[in-house]
């Protein structure tokens, strides 16, 4: 059997129930069957809200990639579909360094399959993919407490809904909308001050209904999925 380091110290443990999962169990808990229908489906979302080193976000990261280069056709629709997986997996985790190993190893695993994307059909990577990929792993993995939803400096928690736009003329655009976590799990108000979506299924994450009220003036402009790095912000008209 590999040897897992699951415990860092005993201090840790004590002040903050620092245990990791071993992978035999993460991979038997993701094997139930009540997963099967969700791990088929690229943009379906997960958050684990006490991420430590990512025992289930990295797991799932392989899973929905390996998918994902069994849906594409090419290299250029491989690409799309791995910042689509990237797009749907969220972590929060408290501790600093834990943080750190988490979004290494969520890059890590992403340019692996990248790698194997690129050999499979002959291509070239694309600085872009690697700086949106980044893009998206860095607002997703959050540090910060789940339980006050609070990061470090005090501040609310921010996530990203990354909203898959109808394709038009075969380009596939994303429309990003940031909410606090706050308003994620008590019903929705996106820091543009716009109407939530309501449209997200499976876990419901940006499953808001009601209409909201004003905040702050901030909204990403859409893009290709390869463009997200660039981080367009426009202004909106209140
Ligand atoms: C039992 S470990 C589980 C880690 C990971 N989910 C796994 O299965 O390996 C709990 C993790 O939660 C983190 N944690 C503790 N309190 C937290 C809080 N209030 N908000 C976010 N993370 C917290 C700890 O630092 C630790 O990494």
């Amino acid at each position: 059997m590999v040897d897992e380091n699951l415990i860092k110290s005993n201090e840790r443990v004590k002040a903050h129930g620092e245990v990791f999962t071993p992978k035999r169990i993460v991979k038997q808990m993701l094997d139930q069957p009540e997963l099967v229908e969700s791990l088929n489906d690229l943009s379906t979302t997960f958050m684990e809200p006490a991420a430590g080193e990512g025992a289930f976000l990295t797991e799932l990261l392989r899973r929905k990639l390996s998918l994902a280069n069994r849906l594409s056709t090419d290299l250029k629709s491989y690409e799309a579909n791995a910042e689509i997986v990237l797009s749907s997996l969220y972590g929060i985790e408290l501790l600093e360094d834990n943080v750190e190993v988490l979004v290494m190893r969520m890059y890590h695993i992403f340019s692996q399959y990248y790698f194997q994307a690129i050999r499979k059909w002959n291509g070239e990577g694309s600085r872009k993919v690697n700086s949106s990929a980044m893009t998206i792993i860095a607002a997703n993995m959050q540090q910060g407490d789940a339980i006050k939803k609070t990061t470090r400096d005090g501040s609310p928690i921010i996530f990203s809904e990354w909203k898959l736009l109808p394709v038009i003329n075969g380009v596939q655009k994303v429309q990003r909308t940031e909410y606090t976590l706050d308003s994620i799990i008590n019903g929705g108000e996106p820091l543009d001050g716009s109407t939530p979506s309501g449209k997200v299924e499976q876990l419901n994450l940006f499953g808001f209904d009601d209409e909201v009220d004003e905040g702050p003036k901030r909204r990403f402009k859409s893009c290709k999925l390869v463009d997200i790095y660039k981080e367009e912000m426009e202004e909106v008209k209140s």
